[in-house]
């Protein structure tokens, strides 16, 4: 019992930051990024990896370049971390290894990018997150599965062991480890069901108990995800976003596009509304949004993308109060506030006794109607303005705000903060009556 507390109190501790977070960047960029084709392209287009291996002499972005563009573009959009892929499916690193020649320090560019992320990242107080893909497609092993080949998917396997201690041991500390590619053929396998538990067998193949353990031991603030096989500290639903059920920590990893990893066009680029909206679904769940851009070969980014995360951190900077630090908001709740699953208005975070009415789509007729809260509220101001607005009770679980502009007062996303006599309690939806 004891231990168990003790341990409970050490996942809080090692939570703070991370619910406190909510927007992180994430960066898909290796080898992949000089075809343009996007990360899984040595896959999809069967690549032989003798091959593949020739586009190293081509990732040599120059001198000028440095992971720092990255770092103060993801602190202007008002993210509070960030994950760099280390090494993706391809087996490429990004950072020096005893136990592979397939890197960006032995190759061309001669350079350790990790090394310089996480200088970056920790001059402009960053947290840093390392994304690690345990399965390297390089290896013949890895599709004959370890029943046919059991001695060369060991030696994968023993890889990934060696470059996950290099990478929690040569570079300080390291806040938030991403794995992935933990997938095996001929393996059961499902992503939904890993984001509820754990998948045993995958973690059996990967050793991943014994290696968390030494991540652990390594690194005891690290933050871990489920994608080892092993539930850990975040489930990481992949392209959508809805709040998760489960009193657990997750987070959602988006693309600003249609790929992860550089493409040369983009054709379909996530408006900055848009982005926002994932944003506040992800915060009224209690979760993270994980933004991804894939930088161009040569480590820059894409005015599109820059203009776009430029306006989200302005956004931020007025709104983002009802964002950090923001508390799982009762389903129940959100839906009444004309929530995430219909929305009327548009949705609902929260903080200690404050709610955040997330006002997508601006009435024009000035009134804005909120049903469901049981508490007074006590005091409601818009955000951007800073302004207070009048707030009057209707009847039971049904407030009235009025005097409001014509035009929203933000083009995005405007909040109303509605201060209320405590904790926020509702009214069951199913059970109110007109
Ligand atoms: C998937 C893809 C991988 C990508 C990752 C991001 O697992 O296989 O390419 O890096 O999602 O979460």
């Amino acid at each position: 019992m004891k231990e168990k507390q003790e341990k409970r109190v050490d996942s809080q501790e090692r939570m703070k930051w991370w619910n406190e977070a909510r927007f992180g960047m994430f960066i898909h960029w290796g080898l992949y990024s000089v075809l343009g084709r996007d990360c899984w392209v040595m896959h999809h287009e069967r690549i032989p990896k003798e091959e593949y291996a020739e586009l190293a002499d081509k990732f040599c972005p120059p001198k000028e370049f440095t992971p720092e563009l990255w770092v103060k573009l993801a602190k202007e959009a008002g993210m509070r971390y960030m994950v760099l892929t280390t090494r993706h499916h391809d087996g490429f690193c990004l950072f020096d290894s005893k136990v592979s020649d397939f890197t960006s320090v032995k190759t061309k560019a001669k350079r350790d990018f990790v090394a310089e992320y996480v200088n970056a990242c920790r001059k402009f107080g960053m947290k840093i997150g390392f994304y690690y893909s345990l399965l390297d497609w390089r290896f013949p092993a890895y599709f004959k599965g370890p029943e046919k080949d059991p001695e060369g998917f060991e030696q994968m396997v023993e890889q990934a062991h060696s470059q996950v201690k290099e990478l929690m041991t040569n570079y300080g500390k390291i806040d938030y480890l991403f794995y992935d590619g933990e997938w095996i053929p001929g393996v059961p396998f499902n992503r939904d069901l890993i984001n509820q538990g754990e998948s045993p067998e995958i973690a059996k193949l990967w050793r991943s108990k014994e290696l968390n353990r030494i991540v652990r031991e390594l690194q005891p603030h690290i933050v871990i995800n489920n994608r080892s096989g092993l539930a850990e500290d975040v489930d990481t639903p992949e392209r959508f976003a809805i709040p998760s059920d489960k009193d657990r920590a997750w987070e959602s990893c988006m693309t600003i596009g249609d790929n992860w990893g550089y493409v040369d066009r983009e054709p379909a680029i996530k408006s900055v509304v848009q982005l926002i909206q994932y944003l506040v679904i992800c915060a009224s769940g209690g979760g993270n949004f994980l933004l991804n851009i894939g930088p161009d070969p040569d480590g820059s980014i894409r005015p599109e993308f820059i203009a776009i995360l430029q306006e989200i951190g302005k956004w931020l900077e007025k709104n983002g109060e009802s964002i950090y630090g923001s508390e799982r908001v009762n389903r129940g709740f959100a839906c009444h506030m004309a929530g995430m699953w219909w929305a009327p208005l548009g949705s609902v975070t929260a903080k200690g006794n404050v709610v955040y009415i997330h006002v997508f789509h601006w009435p024009k007729d000035g009134r804005i109607t909120i049903t469901g809260i049981k508490n007074e509220v006590l005091k409601a101001k818009i955000l951007a303005t800073k302004k207070e607005v009048k707030v009057e009770k209707m009847g039971e679980g049904k407030i009235s705000i009025s005097g409001l502009l014509k035009e929203p007062p933000d083009p995005y996303d405007t909040v109303i903060a509605l201060e209320l006599d405590g904790k926020p309690e509702v009214f069951d939806y199913r059970e109110m009556s007109l």
